[in-house]
This record gives C-alpha cells, sequence and structure tokens, in this order.
C-alpha cells in the first residue's frame, strides 16, 4: 500500500496504523506506538478555523518529529476556504500525507458540517474533498464511518466519489455517526467495499481490533488493505508488535511484564515531558488516561492504577513507579 512516496509492504504482516484519537495520539504516545510496532500515526483532529486563525495550541497539536514518521496531520471543518487553506498552511510541517476527518459524531462538530455531519451531504463531501486535493502539495487521505445512519449507509457511494476526488487512501470505522461506539463494528462492510473491481484506492479497515487473533481474522475475512488500531492501544502499546508476531508465528505472544509495562510507562513520562508544550502537572494529568492499559490483564491492576492516579508531579509518578517495582513480587503476573 502506498501514500505518497511511502510504501508499505502487505506480507507477512499487514501496515498497522494508530488511529487519530484527540488527547490521546499525541507526539509522545504516537513515538511510543512506532517503536512498538506501528508502521504509520495520524495526529489527532485538528480544526481548520483554529489552524488558519493561527490559534497556537492547533498549532501545538501539529507539530511533528522525524522520529515518528511516516505521519499523516487530520484536520476537520466544514467550510471549503477554511479547509482548503489549511491544507496549504499545513505543508510547511511536512508531514507524509494529510488526512481529512470525515468521522467524528460529536454534536458541536457535526452541527457544523464538519466530521460526521458531513456524511448528511455526500456532494458537499465530494466538493470539498476535490478542492482540498487541489490545494495542496501534500498526499490526501480520509477517515469516515459508514454513513450517518443504518438506514442511509452509503459508504460504497462516498468510497467511489472520493476516489474520484483523487484522495490515495480511505480509513473506515465500521460504524455509522447513530452507532457512535456501540454495537460491533460491521466489517462485512469493509469487506463488500474491498470486492469492488471499480474502486482502486487502499481501505484502512478499523474499528474494535482489540487482539493479535482479532486483528489476524478481520484481515483474513475482510482483506483490507491496513489495518487501523486504536482503543486497543491505549496504555498498550504493545497491541502492535503482538500482532506482528501472531501474524508472523501464529502464536499469541505473553504479556508484558510488570517491569515492561514500568519501563514504557517512564519512557512515555520522559516522551511527553520532552515533546509536550505542557507544565508538568498537565502532563501527568494527562497520561491517567493510559493507566488501566498499562495494568490491564495484571493481578492487583486496579490497586496499581489507584496509587499511580495519586501522583501530581512527574517525581511522585516516577517515586510510585519505584514503589510499584519493590513490591513486584506481590503483584507478578501468575
Ligand atoms: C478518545 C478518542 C478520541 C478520538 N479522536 C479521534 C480523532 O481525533 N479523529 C478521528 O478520526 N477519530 C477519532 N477517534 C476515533 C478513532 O480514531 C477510531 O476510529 C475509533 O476509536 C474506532 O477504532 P478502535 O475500535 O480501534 O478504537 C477517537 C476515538 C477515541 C476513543
Amino acid at each position: 500500500m502506498r501514500i505518497g512516496s511511502t510504501y508499505w509492504p502487505q506480507a507477512p504482516v499487514p501496515p498497522l496504523f494508530l488511529a487519530p484519537m484527540e488527547e490521546v495520539s499525541d507526539a509522545a504516545f504516537r513515538r511510543l506506538c512506532r517503536e512498538m510496532g506501528a508502521d504509520a500515526v495520524v495526529t489527532e483532529f485538528i480544526s481548520s478555523e483554529a489552524l488558519i486563525r493561527q490559534i497556537e495550541k492547533s498549532w501545538q497539536k501539529a507539530q511533528i518529529w522525524d522520529e515518528e514518521k511516516p505521519i499523516g496531520i487530520q484536520i476537520f471543518g466544514g467550510e471549503l476556504e477554511s479547509m482548503t487553506k489549511a491544507a496549504r498552511l499545513i505543508e510547511k510541517v511536512q508531514p507524509d500525507w494529510l488526512d481529512i476527518n470525515y468521522g467524528c459524531p460529536v454534536s458541536k462538530i457535526v452541527c457544523k458540517g464538519a466530521g460526521a455531519g458531513i456524511l448528511r451531504d455526500i456532494d458537499k463531501m465530494e466538493v470539498l474533498t476535490r478542492a482540498i486535493v487541489q490545494s495542496t502539495s501534500l498526499p490526501v487521505t480520509v477517515k469516515t464511518r459508514l454513513g450517518w445512519d443504518s438506514q442511509s449507509i452509503r459508504i460504497i457511494e462516498v468510497a467511489h466519489r472520493l476516489q474520484e476526488s483523487g484522495i490515495q487512501v480511505l480509513a473506515v470505522h465500521a460504524r455509522t455517526k447513530a452507532d457512535g461506539y456501540t454495537g460491533s463494528a460491521r466489517w462485512e462492510w469493509i469487506g463488500r467495499l474491498k470486492a469492488i473491481p471499480t474502486l482502486h484506492i487502499p481501505i484502512i479497515g478499523n474499528g474494535d481490533i482489540d487482539t493479535p487473533e482479532k486483528a489476524w481474522q478481520l484481515y483474513h475475512a475482510y482483506k483490507p488493505d491496513a489495518l487501523m488500531i486504536g482503543r486497543a492501544a491505549i496504555g498498550y502499546p504493545w497491541i502492535f508488535r503482538q500482532i506482528k508476531e501472531y501474524f508472523q508465528t501464529g502464536q499469541v505472544p505473553p504479556p508484558p511484564s510488570l517491569e515492561e509495562r514500568v519501563e514504557t510507562l517512564r519512557k512515555h513520562l520522559q516522551y511527553a515531558l520532552r515533546l509536550l508544550p505542557y507544565p508538568p502537572q498537565k502532563i501527568v494529568l494527562e497520561l491517567r488516561k493510559h493507566y488501566s492499559g498499562y495494568f490491564k490483564g495484571l493481578p492487583h491492576a486496579k490497586n496499581l492504577r489507584l496509587n499511580l492516579m495519586q501522583a501530581q508531579e512527574p517525581t511522585e509518578l516516577l517515586r510510585a513507579l519505584d514503589t510499584l517495582l519493590r513490591r513486584s513480587t506481590a503483584y507478578s503476573l501468575s
């Protein structure tokens, strides 16, 4: 599969993408996931309006480093002028591609005709996408959902019209806007897209991949060109490495030891302190959403997480992690 000049082989493992996730897929986490086997990453969505108004916080979200490449920067917005301007402005950051968000179900975005809101106006989606492709020298990709609701799943038409508009790859979260995150992702639609001979652009399948076995099963049943993983990576960047190992050996790798988890969380903290533009206390707060993932599956996981939750400062977090390791015999995997 290819986006611009970036090529990923399909075998022995399809390319694995870290999903864009607001307030999760930051530079620290993206770098960690790349080290743990993610083949590509995408930033969290960034408002095109905020970019063109030069809002510092939004430009900070667009800051990227060589170590995390290949990377796509994701933008959202419902206005053609802001989206095309933002697409041009983003060139200076030199991501490997520009990704458009047509899938966010959050009301304040949808009501402006952005994110999944545009799934109710496919004509506008096509016009907007074509204008963005023409306005930037970057390769353009789209991430979307199946449709607005179960009665209006138009992903097959959408995929063709986006292909005509000049996008290079389409990532599909196999749910509708109305589904939110409920029920199971409807991967059969990924299979339908892949079975259409007139659809040439690669399709990235996304939704509910949370184990190596599930990744293998969905990949072989529906044949997407790449897999995208979101929630299962939060606090568990090992998911990428584990999927790769499972595809290569057929064996489910053992879960990481407590020592490895603590070491990785320390590294995550270091990256966050180095790469994120926040004061140390905010960084510790930001890391909290990863704690349950880091200790998932361990005996006493809840206690481990609660201990870490007390930490307000990086030094306190590091001390709490040292204490965890000292007690590791009590907590060790059994
Ligand atoms: C906390 C969170 C934030 C998200 N933010 C974004 C976003 O900024 N852009 C986007 O396209 N999707 C966003 N998503 C959706 C994910 O990219 C992904 O499509 C969805 O979680 C389904 O994949 P999963 O089952 O592997 O998590 C977000 C999801 C979560 C859980």
